[in-house]
């Protein structure tokens, strides 16, 4: 499956990004995850949405044509980063590549909660009429205290939650099949 990761941190040594590499290559038999940068994407303005730049097209046609989207973000006071939200803008307009993918949500943070009310805010912002993703029920992947459960080199040393995200993930691949064969 064709999978495009939206990370919801541009910064360095981000702990998302280090998840996000973490899954794209430990489950690289089942998916060819794919890790665009949200940080080249200009602020969204809805004067240019009709003749959005080359790099937002490009950014646009990736999702078109990915069979799944899968989300990892911290937390930002209590929601989601701004440059997850401006990508989800440009894609919530004119050509609306998200409404029907399906996609997970993954987040990891330096605090006890795990993007906790990260992840519950982003499940809104998809469920709206421009966006209308289909997000896996049920399971939350949420990794906290991360600094303590990744290492350097952003392998996560918690079995525990290496077991979560297996499962999670074998949820979402079934769960993406499925809305497949019934379109
Ligand atoms: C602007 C800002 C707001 C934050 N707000 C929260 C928050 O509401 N809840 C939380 O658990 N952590 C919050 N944090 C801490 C982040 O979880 C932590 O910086 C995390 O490492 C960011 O993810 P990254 O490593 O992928 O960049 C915030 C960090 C920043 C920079």
């Amino acid at each position: 499956m064709k999978i495009i990761a939206l990370v919801g941190s541009i910064r360095r040594s981000s702990y998302n990004r280090k998840l996000a590499t973490f899954v794209q290559q430990r489950y690289v038999e089942q998916m060819d995850v794919t890790i665009p940068d949200l940080g080249a994407l200009p602020f969204y303005d809805q004067d240019i949405e009709l003749e959005a730049p080359a790099d937002v097209q490009a950014f646009k046609q990736t999702i078109m044509d990915a069979d799944g989207v899968i989300f990892v973000t911290p937390e930002y006071n209590h929601s989601i980063p701004g440059v997850l939200g401006n990508a989800i803008d440009w894609l919530s307009r004119v050509e609306r590549p998200l409404t029907g993918k399906p996609v997970m949500i993954l987040g990891a943070t330096l605090g006890p909660l795990g993007t906790v009310r990260a992840q519950s805010h982003l499940r809104q912002i998809l469920d709206s009429p421009g966006v209308a993703a289909r997000v896996l029920p049920g399971d939350e992947f949420l990794l906290s205290t991360v600094q303590n459960k990744m290492n350097i080199a952003g392998d996560i040393t918690d079995s525990k939650s290496v077991e979560w995200l297996d499962h999670c993930v074998a949820d979402y691949l079934k769960f993406a099949h499925q809305l497949a064969a019934s379109n």
